[in-house]
């Protein structure tokens, strides 16, 4: 695993992704950063705010990089929302999925 990528609307999700990518000793960037600077096929953990269910801009990401787990950041508690979460997403059962 290479980076840190996130899409944030407010900060939480931001706030998280600097947390992990410091705990990992990866470097983190927004979508919009990554876009310019990480080659196609990169191995990243992705995270995303949650908009109607929908982890945002997952879709792109999933495209571009090789995800090797996703974090989806909505208002649920902790550990919540999982099942739903991969099925409205898409998620294939070997990625790992996290909720905060
Ligand atoms: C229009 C809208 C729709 C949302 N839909 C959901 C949702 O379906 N499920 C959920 O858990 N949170 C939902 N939220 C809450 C956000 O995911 C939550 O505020 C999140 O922390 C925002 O992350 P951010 O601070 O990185 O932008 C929604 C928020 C907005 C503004």
């Amino acid at each position: 695993m290479e980076a840190v990528v996130y899409t944030s609307n407010t900060g939480s999700t931001e706030h998280y992704a600097k947390l992990l990518g410091h705990e990992l000793r990866v470097s983190v960037y927004s979508t919009e950063e990554a876009g310019n600077k990480l080659p196609t096929g990169t191995e990243i953990i992705y995270l995303g705010w949650i908009m109607a269910g929908k982890i945002q801009r997952f879709g792109l990401a999933r495209k571009k990089y090789k995800i090797c787990a996703v974090c989806a950041v909505g208002m649920g508690q902790t550990g919540t929302q999982r099942k739903e979460i991969r099925e409205k997403n898409n998620i294939p059962g070997k990625i790992p999925v996290f909720t905060l």
